[in-house]
């Protein structure tokens, strides 16, 4: 077998923009590195887990899952927006099993009943129990988050404040929630991640895409964890008219897809090292006509299906052992290496 091209031996130390290479293949496809990347990556990041509307009252709860960590995000008495391990205290049983409202959350297991703020208040049959105490137990707790009407939440205490990680960015406006679609994509998150954050393959793969946006206009601007790229819009097309699409992708994992009266969101979850599902969540403004959110969702959907077969294909290639890493673009692809940057140093210190 020959190899095209060999990354530097020392892949994992910081490489500079102009002389990057891309991850290796291997980190596409070792499972090995997939379980590695649930702590090092998914806890100890901020992650997209809903939105704010219905979780507005006292007692108002939905469900979540951060690492494979079941979480609960509840409204307290306090008005304090919380995400509790959705896991008993008594032999890990579910305290919640769906979204709803509740003024206390009671155990599926054997009724060990929780207040709102995750203090255990009782259980059943427990009182002659030595050296049990209901006011030593409480649900641990992750991190929340609210910004633009949207829910996120770090599992690890020792996170970086969500105000840093969104440091620079607008925050999105609070629209209205109007469906949610997933997609199963039959390749490694990253490769799907890899795509987003770059508008080199527009020409390519997404000739509707390409024809609605501005490509000599297409800017990238890179935070220090996140990447913004904006286009405006050749105002020609039936649906959107002008403005300016707006693509903004949240370590490591979340993008917010704006445009005019629209807000669509993506959350890119690993299965396991070759596949994951994408959720897409559509926001609308409330004068969005019925027509538009029609067409804006059915093209969103052709774009994605494009994007999902190139994405397949990518990890075939990648998968087959032709490759091992090639050099990234620093004038198209500045995103794809600050995500490769930051999976790096991941790396290097879990
Ligand atoms: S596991 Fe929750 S009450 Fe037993
Ligand atoms: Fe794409």
């Amino acid at each position: 077998m020959t190899v095209a091209v060999s990354p530097a031996a020392d892949w994992l130390q910081p490489q500079p923009l102009d002389t990057a290479y891309t991850l290796p293949a291997q980190c596409y496809v070792d499972e090995a590195l997939a379980a590695r990347e649930r702590d090092a990556v998914f806890a100890r990041s901020w992650q997209l887990v809903g939105f704010a509307a219905p979780l507005g009252r006292p007692g108002d709860h939905a469900l979540a899952e951060i690492a494979g960590v079941p979480i609960v995000v509840v409204r307290g008495d306090d008005g304090v927006l919380r995400a509790l391990h959705n896991v008993c205290r008594h032999r890990a049983g579910p305290v919640v099993t769906c979204d709803g409202r509740a003024r206390t959350l009671t155990c599926k297991y054997h009724g060990w009943t929780y207040a709102l703020d995750g203090r255990l208040l009782g259980a059943p049959d427990m009182g002659r129990v030595r050296d049990f105490d209901v006011a030593g137990v409480s649900l641990p707790q992750a991190q929340v988050a609210e910004w633009g009407g949207l829910v996120f939440a770090a599992l690890a205490p020792q996170s970086a404040p969500f105000a840093a990680l969104i440091e620079g960015i607008e925050a999105p406006p609070t629209l209205v929630f109007e469906r949610r679609v997933v997609y199963d994509v039959a390749c490694n998150w990253k490769v799907y991640v890899d795509n987003y954050l770059e508008g080199y393959h527009l020409a390519q793969v997404h000739p509707g895409l390409s024809a609605m946006l501005t490509s000599a206009a297409y800017e990238t601007r890179l935070g220090a964890h996140w990447v913004l790229q904006t286009s405006p819009l050749a105002g020609t097309d039936d649906v959107y008219g002008p403005g300016t699409a707006r693509y903004v992708w949240l370590w490591p994992n979340t993008m917010l897809n704006l445009l005019p009266a629209r807000l669509q969101t993506n959350r890119v979850l690993p299965l396991d090292a070759q596949r994951c599902r994408v959720v897409f969540d559509y926001y609308y403004a409330p004068q969005a006509a019925a027509e538009f959110r029609a067409a804006d969702m059915a093209f969103s959907d052709e774009v994605q299906r494009e994007d999902i077969a190139i994405c397949e294909a990518v990890q075939r290639g990648l998968a087959c052992g032709s490759y091992v890493a090639g050099r990234l673009n620093p004038c198209h692809e500045q995103g794809v290496w600050l995500f490769h940057e930051l999976l790096r140093a991941a790396y290097r210190s879990g």
